[in-house]
């Protein structure tokens, strides 16, 4: 049975292991400019900042993970944005990270995280919840769409290279 709770140091490990992978849609694991190794670093590094977060400053940031037994199956990021919420005087939340172990998903525990996600944001008052998420990500669209999220922007992404070799 799976269940959900504040992420633990001694989660971290398995934490690393599934951001290291989960995110094939997003920019940097398509762009075959950027080599794998640091692509996977990078995802660590975000993850690792997260749960930092969480643990030094649990008012304003939360970390949510699921877990079978020992072994942690997904988690969640979420914060209480300070630049937003101070310049637009209303509690601004944000989803900054989402995942769930291959194996685990399109099995309605996205949905059940999410859902776990949204009552912190309203314990917090929170008045808007945002996430960024890749056009091609359907599965995450859907997932937020069905827990009431509709999309208000899409940008694009430019890049110029400025290297040579
Ligand atoms: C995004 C993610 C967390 C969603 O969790 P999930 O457990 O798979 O989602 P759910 O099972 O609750 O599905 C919710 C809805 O999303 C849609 N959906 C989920 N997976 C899908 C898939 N593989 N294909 C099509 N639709 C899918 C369905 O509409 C589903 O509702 P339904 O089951 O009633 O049809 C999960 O797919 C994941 O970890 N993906 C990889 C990491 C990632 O991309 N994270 C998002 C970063 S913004």
């Amino acid at each position: 049975m799976v269940t959900f709770r504040k992420v633990k140091p001694s989660d971290v490990p398995q934490l690393r292991e599934i951001a290291s992978t989960a995110f094939k849609h997003h920019r940097f694991w398509l762009d075959k400019k950027l080599d794998p190794e640091r692509v996977k670093e990078y995802y660590v590094k975000d993850l690792d900042r997260l749960v930092t977060a969480s643990f030094n400053d649990p008012e304003k940031n939360n970390f949510l993970v699921a877990v079978e037994g020992e072994k942690v199956v997904g988690y969640i990021a979420l914060r209480i944005d300070d630049l937003l919420t101070s310049t637009f005087r209303f509690k601004w939340g944000v989803i900054g990270s989402f995942a769930l172990r291959e194996g685990y998903r399109h099995k309605g525990l996205g949905s059940e995280m999410l859902k776990k996600a949204l009552e912190w944001f309203v314990s917090k008052g929170a008045s808007r919840v945002d996430v960024w998420t890749d056009s091609e990500n359907i599965p995450a669209i859907q997932c937020y769409e069905k827990a009431g999220f509709r999309t208000i922007y899409s940008g694009l992404t430019l890049t110029l290279n400025m290297r040579r070799d």
